[in-house]
């Protein structure tokens, strides 16, 4: 969607690119990436208030090194480089980059020497982030450095004349604790921004282009339960009321009261038009004896379609199918600057809808991160329980259950999940964990309740830390804490005289046990 004021982040393979376009809307501007090599006419297009060199992988001296269209130091808006950023804007406009005597990596002291607007209410020392095997080793006299750590005499530095401003190291990074300040000079005291990224206006330019997009026609939302799901459909009806229809597939899986949850939230309190479609036997005979982990998702992913189908079929006049596609879904599948949308892949949240459905997509939250999400929800009146929820994966308590699932064993996870998150949230533990549930395994042990012999299942408690859960760290969850979890988890759910604690992190483990 167009924006007024927009900081485009040429992205030449940073790992912390995202970070940094994080770090950009964090202060109030949108930003988004985009490839290194973007036509300078299309930059031009988006009328940018500044430009973001991020850092990368390569040397610029090197032959194949990603480079940008040098006339993007005309456009006369201000630049700020970052690491390889910054080396390749001081190689365009005249100064000389080489190996480092050292390799940098981790904190470096910053000493300040200037007053300039991009340094300025730092204080003279502080410590940054450095991550880099070159530097610029000499400028031209028109550039004027702004401060040095001991390795490197141009950790900032900017150029006379143009509005060229380049640092060594990474001000995205937390380990930058005042990184943030030098995101507020740029884009405040440099580029001049108003500060027009704010949910609600996000909020009021979404209903604006839902509404022109869909007309009067119908739209479909799965809903999940999820935080993602829960916004989209919590905007949709902001935008479009009565023409949302939401589809809620319960498939036999679910966690204890999950169903009544978002019964409650969206048909009792949203007044959202919502249609809840019971498929749990259907789901449950089709996995029964089933015990391969990847056949339970194949089988679960078909049943889901066919259920979705059915209710969705059923509904006079719908047009458009509503996806809680993010941003960083679209950055995995290539940068979507302005005029290239072709090679973006669709994530879909709902399970894997096949385009034989012939619905046209709406994806109102292909711009934002997932903090964003939750702040666009928390705005529109979500409550903090699905506003904060930890995630949840499609195939549900199947891939919990580890072995045969039976009405049975799905019973006595769902009592042990319940008590596990009650314990959790009690003890202030929610916001701090990424994912914590439990997990029923497939064997007996043996065990004493009372005077008599028992031979009862294992349940496992998982609990994980994550930012991206691409990897993550088993939580320390205090012992005391999981003394109560286990104690009224083997008291109170029939069937289990044990429960252990998963130590293992991720990688090699898994947060899933299936
Ligand atoms: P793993 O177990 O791979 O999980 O470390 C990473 C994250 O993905 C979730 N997950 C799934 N989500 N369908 C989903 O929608 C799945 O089949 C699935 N498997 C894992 C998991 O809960 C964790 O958040």
């Amino acid at each position: 969607m167009p924006h007024d004021e927009i900081i485009p982040i040429l992205d030449f393979g940073s790992q912390y690119a995202q970070l940094i376009a994080r770090r950009v809307r964090e202060k109030g501007v949108y930003s988004e990436l985009v490839r290194p090599d973007i036509p300078f006419a299309d930059l031009k297009k988006l009328n940018p208030k500044g430009l973001i060199l991020s850092g990368g992988p390569s040397s610029v001296y090197e032959p194949n090194a990603p480079r940008c269209d040098p006339k993007i130091f005309d456009l006369a808006v201000p630049i700020l480089g970052i690491c390889y950023g910054m080396q390749l804007g001081a190689q365009i406009l005249g100064g000389q980059v080489k190996p480092a005597k050292a390799r940098e990596y981790g904190r470096a002291k910053l000493h300040i020497s200037s007053t300039d607007p991009l340094v300025r209410g730092l204080p003279e020392d502080t410590t940054v982030w450095m991550s880099h095997g070159d530097q610029v080793h000499e400028l031209p006299a028109d550039f004027i450095p702004l401060a040095t750590t001991p390795n490197c005499p141009y950790a900032a530095a900017r150029h006379k004349s143009r509005p060229f401003y380049g640092v060594q190291f990474h001000p995205e990074v937390t380990h930058t604790p005042r990184g943030e300040q030098i995101f507020q000079n740029f884009l405040y005291e440099i580029c001049h921004c108003a500060g027009s990224w704010t949910m609600e206006n996000f909020i009021d330019q979404t209903v604006r282009r839902v509404r022109e997009q869909v007309g009067n026609a119908k739209v479909i939302c799965g809903l999940s339960g999820g935080v993602d799901s829960s916004v989209v459909a919590a905007l949709l009806h902001k935008a479009i009321a009565d023409q949302l229809v939401c589809i809620f597939v319960d498939n036999g899986l679910l966690r204890k009261n999950e169903k009544e949850l978002v019964e409650t939230t969206f048909r009792d309190h949203f007044h959202i038009n919502l249609r809840t479609n019971d498929a749990s036997s259907q789901f449950l005979a089709a996995l029964k004896g089933v015990t391969d982990p990847q056949q339970k998702r194949k089988i679960i992913g078909r049943e889901f379609i066919e259920a979705f189908k059915r209710e969705a079929t059923s509904i006079q006049g719908a047009q458009f199918l509503a996806q809680g596609t993010l941003y960083p879904d679209v950055i995995e599948s290539g940068h979507g600057y302005a005029g290239t949308a072709a090679n973006i892949k669709l994530h879909h949240n709902v399970g894997g809808l096949p385009a034989e459905l012939g619905f046209e997509l709406v994806e109102p939250l292909r711009e934002l991160f997932k903090d964003e999400v939750r702040r666009v929800g928390a705005v529109l009146g979500l409550p903090e329980n699905i506003v904060w929820r930890h995630p949840f994966p499609g195939p549900g308590l199947a891939v919990r259950i580890l072995g045969d699932i039976t009405p049975e064993r799905l019973r006595v996870l769902r009592d042990a999940d319940e008590i596990v998150l009650e314990e959790l949230v009690a003890n202030h533990l929610y916001r701090k964990t990424a994912q914590v549930f439990a997990v029923l395994l497939p064997i007996a042990t043996v065990g004493v309740m009372g005077d008599a012999r028992s031979y009862d299942s294992v349940i496992a408690i998982r609990a994980v830390e994550s930012q991206d859960f691409m990897t993550a760290d088993w939580a320390r969850i205090p012992f005391d804490v999981l003394a109560i979890m286990s104690n009224r988890i083997i008291n109170e759910v029939r069937g289990i005289n044990r429960v252990v604690y998963d130590i293992s992190s991720k990688p090699p483990a898994t947060i899933e046990w299936e």
